[in-house]
């Protein structure tokens, strides 16, 4: 199953719950939420009283993507606000094993991240314990960005492994995605793709969702 991700950064700040329901009627099936905290990351977004004030307006499934750092200070926080899987990053912490158990003992879903200078390795160990693997393909902290193609050896190195230790695990590409690449994402073995701009921006963001969803459905993952 493919699940397409509107990330909210891309959104117009002043109209949040207009811009919830924009996508919510164009077929998203989550809302990515985008945290930047302004060390992590040169950029600061917005925090969990935004998500708890959203969550009382929407049904959707809650993608929380967290560039903080240390991340476990919040986690509760997030859980609070009505985050359905929180995704940290595997290099804003210095024991990502802590902050996924502290996630999982809330039964929140959760997922690990990995900026494009870190090698996939680091992330291979951690495959069992999350049911979300994010692969940024940009550097994060800004949406509108190129979308990095070389970042799909690492959706396919994940893929790989999944498969094989027979691992249930969504993989999320975030970064400059668009009905032209989604099919290359696909293809590697991505099924949760993010888009700020391309939805958000779009005059009709119903065809560009719909234009998405074709492009990975002729575009699948093949082993
Ligand atoms: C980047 C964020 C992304 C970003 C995506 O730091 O994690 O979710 O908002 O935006 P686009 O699709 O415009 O690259
Ligand atoms: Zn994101």
């Amino acid at each position: 199953m493919i699940y397409v991700a509107p990330s909210l950064f891309a959104a117009d700040f002043a109209n949040l719950e207009a811009s919830v329901k924009r996508v919510t009627d164009a077929g998203a099936n989550y809302l990515h939420l985008d945290v930047m905290d302004g060390a992590f990351v040169p950029n600061i977004s917005f925090g969990a009283p935004v998500i708890a004030a959203l969550r009382h307006h929407s049904k959707l499934f809650f993608d929380v993507h967290l560039m903080i750092n240390d991340p476990i200070r919040y986690i509760d926080d997030f859980v609070k606000a009505g985050a359905d899987i929180i995704t940290f990053h595997l290099e804003s912490c210095s024991d990502p094993a802590a902050v996924i158990r502290a996630i999982r003992e809330r039964e929140v879903r959760c997922g690990l991240a990995i900026s494009p200078a870190t090698p996939v390795e680091r992330l291979l160990p951690y495959l069992p314990d999350i049911q979300m693997a994010l692969i940024m393909t940009v550097v994060p902290g800004f949406g509108g960005q190129a979308f990095m193609p070389e970042m799909l050896d690492k959706v396919r190195e994940v893929r790989r492994v999944a498969d094989r230790d027979h691992l249930k695990l969504d993989i999320e590409v975030d970064g400059g995605l668009t009905a032209d690449n989604v099919g290359q994402a696909t293809a590697a073995g991505a099924n949760v793709i993010v888009a700020g701009s391309a939805i958000f921006k779009a005059k009709k963001p119903k065809m560009t969702i719909g234009m998405m969803r074709s492009a990975a459905m002729m575009n699948p993952y093949k082993g």
